[in-house]
């Protein structure tokens, strides 16, 4: 495969449970042509790393859950068509409860407690 082909991803990983400060670890080389972000995700834990934590469920953009940041924009992993360089992060709204799993009951303190319904409502923001 042609250099050209594959992608760079930077994922965040972060057990607050065990770790004091997020960190971010890069994966070269990576497929990415015809793939969602979520495949991406799913081919490093198949391929390369097993564990780190990230969540879907429907693979067709209905339950939500699989929400992430991909290059700081809010996506769903499984509809987003992925790129040849990203930057995949948790939800910034939400408490992290490990790497790319957010507790969708909490959100980060401050924030504002109208997204939760955004979240839900089938709206565009996410
Ligand atoms: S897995 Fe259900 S919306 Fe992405």
């Amino acid at each position: 495969m042609a250099r050209s082909e594959l992608a760079t991803v930077k994922l965040f990983k972060f057990d607050p449970e065990v770790d004091s400060e997020p960190r971010y670890t890069e994966f070269k080389d990576l497929p990415y042509k015809g793939y969602t972000v979520r495949d991406v995700l799913a081919y490093i834990y198949e391929n390369l790393d097993s564990s780190f934590a990230f969540r879907w469920a429907c693979n067709q953009g209905m339950c939500r859950c699989c929400v992430v940041k991909v290059n700081g924009k809010p996506v769903l992993s499984c509809q987003e068509v992925a790129r040849k360089h990203m930057r995949i992060e948790p939800h910034h709204k939400f408490e992290v409860i490990k790497d790319l799993i957010v507790d969708f009951e909490r959100l980060v303190e401050n924030y504002d407690l109208e997204m939760r319904g955004d979240l839900n409502s089938g709206g565009k923001q996410l």
